[in-house]
């Protein structure tokens, strides 16, 4: 299009299409300049005008807006749980399984996912008389599921499908013919879809198959489980790389060589991170245990020197567990500190706080510690037992097998209050535990109807003067 040429006078603005020598409204001499003439609308901004026309248009039109109460939300929520049968799986999952949740389960090969889902199916439909669930192997024969099913004891009673099968739409395809309340997928590697390129286990045919399966639990409302293999090289694609996309994940650990296992939560959008259950593999499959903290203290037959038991908490589970440290005389000029359960950085703080503030020659020494059971600590209410331990050892006196210990250690070697003490009070002495050693900062409300003798500290340095 063309623009027709404007002149305008720079002392009076005003406007004429012809050039002139004098302006005509104020009569200045050579005032008169070109300029750009104005479009009034571009044809861009135009176009946005109608956009955000249309878009206004279609949001009348459109569906309506939709919002409930928060108390609804609550209440809804309150009932929707399926209860999978299994104590300890029902509270890792934060009260039971949500129905349209998308819950991940990582763990090493060979640590028994597998298993505790197939028990877990079991349960699902032993407890909820009305849900079906199907069970998709991309890993097994039907045959080989059929075995362990045999091996659990576990009945279908008509309401357990299986599907030995590794591309996606296929198992959707039996997700809508079935309708079932409960779908899993083993393992999240082995799946892959059509639409998708990339080699099955890759990264982004993972994440692929995590967002699919992830809307298919939420538009179905059906309850999604998806196995993930904890890989040791990058080749494949580990559940950690699908975290992020899903509402719960679940790792399942255990001690090379020991039968227990560990369910840990460590992402839960419907409940507690932390929550731990405590399982036993066996013979006829996964028990659950009933009072795990029997597990972490090991049976000590004689007193030794070295140990100590703290009282951890587990998301809401009070678990006493058995410290053990070893001290003895370092030739290095940066002694050792090695930690098993514990993280090096945390030992090493303690080492100092316990050097500083309770005069123990750990300069001069190397320090190992471990936790008893391969479990974690992540707690800070359990410094005051690695500390006893610490000290167990340098002083080579044995701790008795009755006390326990409780309490956060400060730099500034003060003993601090530990939280929901009152729960570790009460499984300490749920167990027998003869002897308390806690925070004096600790009310005299969470000791109400303990039996056992209280020993009270404010600082670091009064311990040795409690075990001496
Ligand atoms: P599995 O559930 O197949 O592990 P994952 O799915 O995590 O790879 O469990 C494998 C191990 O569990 C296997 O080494 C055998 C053992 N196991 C038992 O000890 N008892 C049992 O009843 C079952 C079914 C398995
Ligand atoms: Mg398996």
């Amino acid at each position: 299009m063309r623009q027709k040429t404007v002149y305008e006078c720079k002392s009076c603005g005003q406007k004429t299409p012809k050039w002139l020598g004098r302006c005509s409204a104020c009569g200045e001499w050579n005032t008169l300049e070109e300029v750009k003439p104005e479009t009034a609308v571009s044809d861009s901004s135009l176009q946005a005008v109608r956009n955000e026309i249309k878009l206004a248009r279609r949001m009348e039109e459109g569906p309506r807006p939709d919002f409930v109460k928060l108390e609804e939300i609550e209440e809804k929520s309150a009932t929707r749980r399926l209860s999978t049968g299994i104590r300890e799986l029902d509270r890792t999952l934060g009260g039971g399984l949500v129905p349209d949740a998308f819950t991940l389960l990582g763990g090493d090969p060979g640590i028994g996912k597998s298993t505790l889902l197939l028990q877990m199916m079991r349960g699902l439909i032993e407890t909820n008389s009305e849900i079906s669930v199907l069970y998709v192997t991309g890993e097994e024969s039907l045959n080989q599921i059929a075995a362990r099913a045999k091996r659990l004891g576990v009945e279908g009673h008509g309401r357990i499908f299986l599907a030995a099968e590794t591309q996606l739409e296929r198992v959707f395809a039996s997700v809508y013919e079935l309708k079932p309340s409960v779908v899993v997928l083993d393992s999240l590697q082995t799946f892959s879809s059509q639409y998708s390129e990339s080699a099955p286990g890759s990264v982004s045919q993972v994440r692929e198959i995590t967002s699919r399966l992830m809307t298919l639990a939420k538009t179905a409302g059906i309850a999604v489980w998806l196995v993930g293999h904890v890989t040791k090289d990058g080749s494949i694609a580990g559940p950690k790389t699908v975290e992020h996309m899903v509402d719960t994940v679940l790792y399942f650990e255990g001690e090379g060589g020991q039968s227990y296992r560990l369910l840990r939560t460590v992402k839960n959008r419907f409940g507690n991170t932390n929550e731990l259950g405590v399982f036993e593999m066996e013979g006829e499959g996964l028990s659950e245990v009933e009072n795990p903290s029997s597990l972490f203290l090991t049976e000590r037959k004689e007193l030794v020197p070295g140990t100590a038991v703290a009282a951890s908490l587990e998301g809401t589970r009070p678990l006493l567990i058995e410290l053990q440290a070893l001290t003895v005389p370092s030739g290095l000029a940066m002694p050792r500190r090695t930690a098993s359960g514990l993280e090096q950085s945390k030992l090493s703080i303690l080492s100092a706080i316990l050097e500083r503030h309770m005069g123990l020659p750990l300069l001069s020494r190397d320090l190992f510690f471990n936790v008893s059971g391969g479990m974690r600590l992540s707690e800070p209410a359990c410094d005051l037992a690695a500390a006893a331990a610490i000290w167990s050892s340098i002083e080579e006196t044995p701790i008795p097998g009755d006390w326990v210990f409780l309490g956060e250690l400060a730099l500034t070697g003060e003993v601090r209050r530990a939280t929901q003490i009152e729960i570790r009070i009460q499984e300490a002495q749920k167990l027998g535990f003869r002897h308390l050693v806690i925070p004096d900062s600790t009310p005299a409300k969470s000791l109400r109807g303990i039996e056992a003798k209280i020993h009270r500290v404010s600082r670091i340095a009064e311990l040795a003067k409690i075990l001496a």
